[in-house]
């Protein structure tokens, strides 16, 4: 359902899996017809026939951008290019979520800095309305130099979080071990860029600095896939793969948190006195 571009994709079903594996392959959404801009007013944009999207942050506001489909289960692929040169105290968001009081949440933020020093990409998941499930990461790259693919991947059976292609945080659906997982409410996909200097950037010890306004962050390649239980069947193997983590997989991740994992939760017995989250008992990463 999420490439509402590719018209021929229930026709295709019948016509069989090769067809549909390279439909889906090929089918990137386009701004204006998947997504709407909700916040800001012309502080967002879109150009190139829906190819390009842009958000902006002054000093009296910041800009969103959502989805207008909602979907249970998925995975959303989206490039960026972040704010550059003094971006502290911005924060750029791009995640999933549903609505509503205990509302499920899978969120990348990425946490902006004064010129060479280094974002904090910043991920969470909520479920059923609790989160304080946080992982921060350095990236091994200037995000503000080149557009960077961040996907998400959210299945009944985990969620993967991915850079470039490359997992560095999975979670597992322990619904066994008491843990709630998001997959009984539907979400959209939102982003924003807005103003957070009161915690963004060395926790808030370093202010925006307005003279460089208005601060921008660009987005392509938006692409969402639909791996709801109905439509994943018709996903060739290596699509399923993808979304799956095999050894190479587990070892991408374990490179990420080694060398780039800054905070984890799991690690954080100062905030759990009464003892870590069931999750963070035998995870693997
Ligand atoms: C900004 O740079 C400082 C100094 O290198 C670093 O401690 C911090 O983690 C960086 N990122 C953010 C978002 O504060």
């Amino acid at each position: 359902m999420a490439c509402t571009t590719c018209k021929g994709f229930y026709v295709g079903m019948v016509l069989g899996i090769v067809m549909i594996s390279s439909m889906v392959a090929s089918c990137s959404a386009n701004f204006f017809q998947d997504t709407e801009i909700t916040w800001g007013g012309d502080r967002g944009k879109i150009f190139n026939g829906g190819q390009l999207l842009s958000l902006s942050l002054d000093k009296f506001s910041g800009s969103g951008f959502q989805t207008k489909k909602q979907f249970l289960f998925g995975r959303i692929d989206m490039d960026i290019k972040l704010v550059s040169g003094n971006s502290a105290g911005t924060v750029t968001t791009f995640y999933l979520s549903s609505q509503g009081p205990n509302h499920d949440e899978i969120d990348f933020e990425f946490l902006g800095n004064v010129s060479g020093d280094p974002y904090i990409l910043h991920t969470n998941v909520f479920s059923q309305g609790k989160g304080n499930r946080e992982q921060q990461f350095y990236l091994w790259f200037d995000p503000t130099r080149n557009f960077h693919r961040y996907s998400i991947v959210w299945k009944p059976q985990h969620i993967i979080f991915m850079v470039d292609d490359i997992p560095i945080r999975v979670f597992e659906n322990e619904e066994a071990k008491g843990v709630p997982f998001p997959n009984k409410q539907a979400m959209r996909m939102y982003s924003s860029l807005w103003n957070a200097d009161d915690w963004a950037t060395r926790g808030g010890l370093v202010k925006t600095d307005w003279s460089n306004a208005p601060f921008t962050a660009y987005y392509r390649n938006f692409k969402a896939t639909d791996l709801s239980l109905s439509s994943s069947k018709s996903f060739s193997d290596s699509q399923v793969q993808s979304n799956e983590l095999d050894a190479n997989g587990r070892r991408r991740v374990r490179w990420a948190q080694k060398y780039f994992m800054i905070y984890n939760y799991c690690t954080d017995l100062n905030r759990f006195p009464q003892g870590l989250p069931p999750e963070c008992k035998r995870s693997r990463f």
